[in-house]
This record gives C-alpha cells, structure tokens and sequence, in this order.
C-alpha cells in the first residue's frame, strides 16, 4: 500500500512544471514550442536566458527532493518509500496529466531524487555529468551518461536490494527515452552546445 501512495504523492509533485509556468509568466509563450520543444532547464537557458534556466533547475530539483522526504518522512520504515515517490516523480515531470502528457526530461529531478535518497550517488551522478558537459558542452550527452551510471551505482551501493536497483534501472530508462532526440542528434552532429540561444520554433 505505502507504494501506491508514494507514487501518487510523487506523480502529482512531479507534475509542477517550472519550466511551462515561468515561460507562461515571464515571456508568455509556451516553451514546449520553442527551441528543443522540451519543458526543461537546458531549453530554457536556450530560450530565455540564464537566470529563467537557473529558476527552472532549482525548481525542478527541490520537488524531487520534496517528494523524497515528504514520502520519507511518512513511512520511515520502508526504505524504498523515497525512491518510490522519486520515480513517480521524474514520470509526472516527463508525462504530466495536465499538460497532455508533454512535459521535461527529468534530468534536474533526478538529481534531486538521488541527492535525497541517497546523497552519496546523488553526489557522484552530479560530477559525471558536470564534468561531461563542462568537456563537451553538450547537455544531453552529460544527462544520457548520468543516467546509464544510475542503475550502475545503485547495483555498487544497494546490492542487496532488488526493489532499488529495479527503480534505478526506471530512473535511468525514463531518460534514455526521453533523450531519444537527443541521441539522434548527437550521432548526426547536429545537437545544440550549452549556451547556443535559439528561439526558433520546433
Ligand atoms: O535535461 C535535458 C537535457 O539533457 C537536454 O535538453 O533541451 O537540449 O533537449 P534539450
């Protein structure tokens, strides 16, 4: 039972759209239409500048780390309760009901998920990916190899715990979903760097 309701108290945490609703407030578009087309940090430093993507990635980091103490905090007992509402999280941030199911790629929730729960791979998943795009500048190529190592440090970290590693193997699918763009553009050489403006539509 404490699964079904930290899925839902994840799922529906995860569905504030930061990106959506400062881009509705602040430039009065919807930034699901320009750019990348994706509800998320990196489009919006595309679209609307620096500050509006720092906004964008604390918010979509502070609620997953909401989702995880909040689900945390009512069943202390049950390690996995955290992650639960984290993955559940990441899907209504990724799939949200209210907007059509268009939303973002989860990454800087992610983050969030993982720092709560366990701030040790929360930690590491950070610098893998920093350090990625600090060397390549290519923001999806740091979210993608962030992702892959996830199931990876779950299986070094909770080796004993099936239901974990199950949920970290989720967190790492969603995105390499979510990515499937990406992952095309960076074969063929045409995904954007950091920092490149566009305000073109998609
Ligand atoms: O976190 C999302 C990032 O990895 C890619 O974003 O807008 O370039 O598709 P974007």
């Amino acid at each position: 039972m404490f699964r079904i309701i930290c899925i839902v108290i994840g799922y529906l945490i995860g569905c504030f759209q930061t990106a959506y609703i400062l881009g509705k407030t602040v430039k009065k578009i919807d930034i699901r239409q320009f750019g990348s087309g994706n509800a998320g940090t990196t489009n919006v430093i595309r679209v609307m500048g620096w500050k509006s993507g720092i906004i964008t990635f604390i918010g979509d980091l502070l609620k997953g780390i909401l989702a995880v103490v909040i689900c945390k905090l009512i069943f202390p007992d049950q390690v996995a309760a955290g992650l639960y509402a984290g993955a559940a999280a990441v899907a209504g941030h990724n799939w949200p009901v209210f907007l059509k199911f268009k939303g973002g790629k989860g990454i800087a929730t992610t983050i969030g998920i993982l720092l709560a729960f366990d701030y040790r791979i929360g930690i590491i998943c950070a610098v893998i990916m920093a350090v990625v795009i600090f060397i390549t500048r290519f923001v999806s190529l740091g979210s993608i190899l962030m992702a892959i190592s996830i199931p990876i440090l779950f299986s070094i970290f909770w080796k004993t715990n099936y239901e974990l590693m199950i949920l970290g193997v989720f967190l790492m699918g969603s995105a390499l979903l979510r990515h499937r763009t990406n992952i095309e553009r960076l074969l063929s050489g045409k995904e954007s760097k950091l920092g490149q403006r566009s305000n073109k539509k998609v």
